[in-house]
């Protein structure tokens, strides 16, 4: 049945246009809606959302213009194992994701999709990742049943109307096909948090070759706001193997010096280990003079510029969709300063007076809560308020050290890639790569701890670049794409350093302060990008010695700085060793490098004392 809309007044793109009217008459809704991306839109349908009760007001005087959505208990993040790949070889989605054949998950689908928007509104989000018109940016069209998604997609993405102008009459656009999963019966009242209840009957499905998306049954984060994990870096990472950039699960930050030398850095860190807070990070005592600015808090666009052969990295995202839990005003003050307004909160408790309250958020909790279910809690009740995956989507430009470039069209130079993990308790808190290859295995060999999303998988896992969850094809190929991009398309590749905040004593106490504090190892990269920095030979890479630190306005000792460095060669090598797991799992995928990369790092620890002692090697060195 084709559904009347005024699609062809607000474009000609005659392929958008007939893409709309097939998905109209597949789902069935009652009528189409185009968004213009207008303030007045967004708040009419903040005000219907409150109408039905799928949004909570929160108190204008304490947080104006902000609302708190529930989620259905069973909606709460993303879905790793609902997640397929659907490349037409199995072996080009590669082990670490799901595959499915592309066109049994469209048949399926079909099946899913069609009258699944009975009763509903099918709303067409035209939205641009990236500033409208960037050379980094790309253009997608998501259509949604899910006013939520809507409103959270005018905050992460640019959207409306002007992307449509963009587009003109043939405009490349990735379609992004969504729906809830939850027809709505003639005569029955709605639901807050329509989904489809069923973990089964998700499906987070991408087709790498057609660039296409189509997810169903979740209304929640990045199973529904389809710019971003989706697009932004299943379908992009695939785009950019092609083209030759780089889609990457990064944060993009800005470090000036007191001399106003400014130097852009990105950053990889697996999900839950405090990216935003290093995005946001605010300088310590002893860094008067000092500035760290936010580009972006979670994935970077980066291609290389022929002129120049220096990689610029843009943030295809509008806004922050970050973990509400444990922000507070000591572990990330910019994030607090930037929600205090015109945000959406999902999952987090309801304080008495109106407004948002989540574990962490301060020392001692209200007495009286409403929690995230709805129902009410107080401390003795057992259960935390807020769900732990409780998130808030923000606008970027509200945040107060964002960058003055972040919406550059150009994107801003990349000097550094830093990878960091949760679980290399015997890795040093800092060090650099030997050269871009090495750099590339110390990425590809990366890992953390199962996060909220990771359903069912207890203990550590590998995380290679934290793209594990979020490269659209081979994670092998992947890695060969980084190889060959550094090699042949950039003159002076950024330097590459891993990073690890979270090592432990032998009592399981963290033994690194962690964020602002970061600070003086971010420092140390700035002085190895500048040529000025000192470090030391290690069997792992190169690692700052004590004097190459700035430790002004901290007591941290030399030996402190010794444990927090210090290998031990055996659990070195036997990590070393346990890499080959990863590896032969990609069979004739895998590139050489990578395996002589491993053989050569086992060579130099076999070659060193039972320790690697960086006071010891400071002397000799
Ligand atoms: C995120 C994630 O939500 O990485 O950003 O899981
Ligand atoms: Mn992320």
């Amino acid at each position: 049945m084709s559904k009347t809309h005024d699609g062809a007044e607000r474009t000609a793109h005659r392929r958008l246009l007939a893409w709309i009217d097939e998905m109209a008459a597949l789902c069935d809704p009652d009528r189409v809606y185009w968004c213009d991306g207008s303030q007045q839109e967004y708040d009419r349908l903040c005000d219907e959302m409150v109408a039905s009760g799928a949004f909570i007001r929160l108190n204008p005087e304490i947080r104006p213009n902000s609302f708190l959505a529930r989620s259905h208990p069973s909606d709460v993040a993303r879905v790793e194992d609902r997640t397929f790949i659907c490349s037409r070889r199995e072996e080009d989605a590669g082990p670490t994701n799901n595959w499915k054949d592309p066109r049994e998950m469209k048949e399926i689908l079909r099946g899913e999709f069609k009258g699944c928007m009975k009763g509903r509104t099918l709303y067409v989000i035209p939205f641009s990742m990236g500033p409208i018109g960037s050379p980094i940016a790309h253009i997608g069209v998501q259509i949604t049943d899910s006013p939520y998604v809507v409103l959270n997609q005018r905050i992460m993405t640019r959207m409306g109307q002007a992307v449509l102008e963009t587009l003109g009459e043939d405009g490349e656009f990735i379609p992004c096909l969504h729906s809830v999963g939850a027809p709505r019966l003639l005569g029955e009242p709605d639901v807050p948090w329509p989904c489809a209840p069923n973990i089964s009957d998700k499906y987070i499905a991408h087709f790498p070759e057609t660039r296409e998306i189509w997810s169903f049954g979740s209304g929640y984060g990045g199973n529904a706001l389809l710019g971003k994990k989706c697009l932004a870096l299943r379908i992009a990472s695939v785009m950019a193997r092609d083209e030759g950039w780089l889609a990457e699960h990064m944060l993009i930050l800005g470090v000036e010096n007191p001399e106003h030398k400014k130097m852009y850095v990105t950053a990889a860190f697996p999900s839950a280990c405090g990216k935003t807070n290093f995005a946001m990070l605010i300088p310590p005592k002893g860094f008067e003079g000092w500035k760290v600015t936010t580009v972006g808090d979670d994935i970077a666009w980066i291609k290389p510029n022929p002129a120049d052969g220096k990689f610029y990295a843009i943030n295809p995202e509008a806004g922050f969709f970050g973990v509400a839990p444990g922000t507070n005003v000591e572990s990330n003050p910019n994030a607090m300063a930037t929600l205090y307004a015109n945000c959406i909160f999902t999952n987090c408790a309801l304080t008495d007076d109106g407004d948002v309250w989540w574990e962490g958020l301060t020392k001692e909790p209200p007495d009286h809560l409403i929690d995230w279910k709805g129902h009410d809690w107080t401390p003795g009740s057992g259960t935390p308020a807020a769900h732990p995956n409780a998130r808030f989507t923000a606008p970027a430009a509200q945040c107060p050290c964002i960058d003055p470039e972040w919406e550059n069209p150009q994107g801003v130079p990349i000097s550094a890639f830093l990878f960091g993990g949760r679980v290399s308790h015997h890795f040093p808190l800092a060090f650099q790569s030997y050269n871009w290859e090495h750099g590339v295995y110390m990425a590809a060999t990366m890992g953390s701890e199962a996060t909220a999303a990771a359903i069912g998988q207890a203990g550590m896992r590998r995380d290679p670049m934290a793209m594990l969850p979020f490269c659209g094809y081979n994670m092998a190929d992947y890695w060969r794409h980084w190889l060959r991009i550094g090699r042949k398309m950039v003159a002076t590749p950024p330097r590459i350093f891993r990073v690890n905040w979270f090592r432990r004593d032998e009592h399981g106490r963290f033994i690194w302060p962690g964020y602002g504090e970061n600070m003086r190892i971010l420092k140390w990269v700035v002085d190895r990008c500048n040529h000025c920095g000192a470090a030391i030979e290690s069997p792992l890479g190169w690692v700052p010695g004590y004097d190459a630190i700035c430790w002004s306005g901290i007591d941290y000792s030399r030996s402190d700085f010794a444990a927090i460095t210090n290998i031990t060669i055996e659990t070195a090598r036997q990590e070393t060793n346990d890499q080959e797991e990863l590896f032969t799992r990609f069979g004739d995928h895998l590139p050489r490098e990578m395996e002589i990369e491993r053989e050569l790092q086992l060579a130099r620890l076999y070659h060193s004392p039972e320790v690697w002692d960086l006071s010891a090697a400071a002397q000799t060195g």
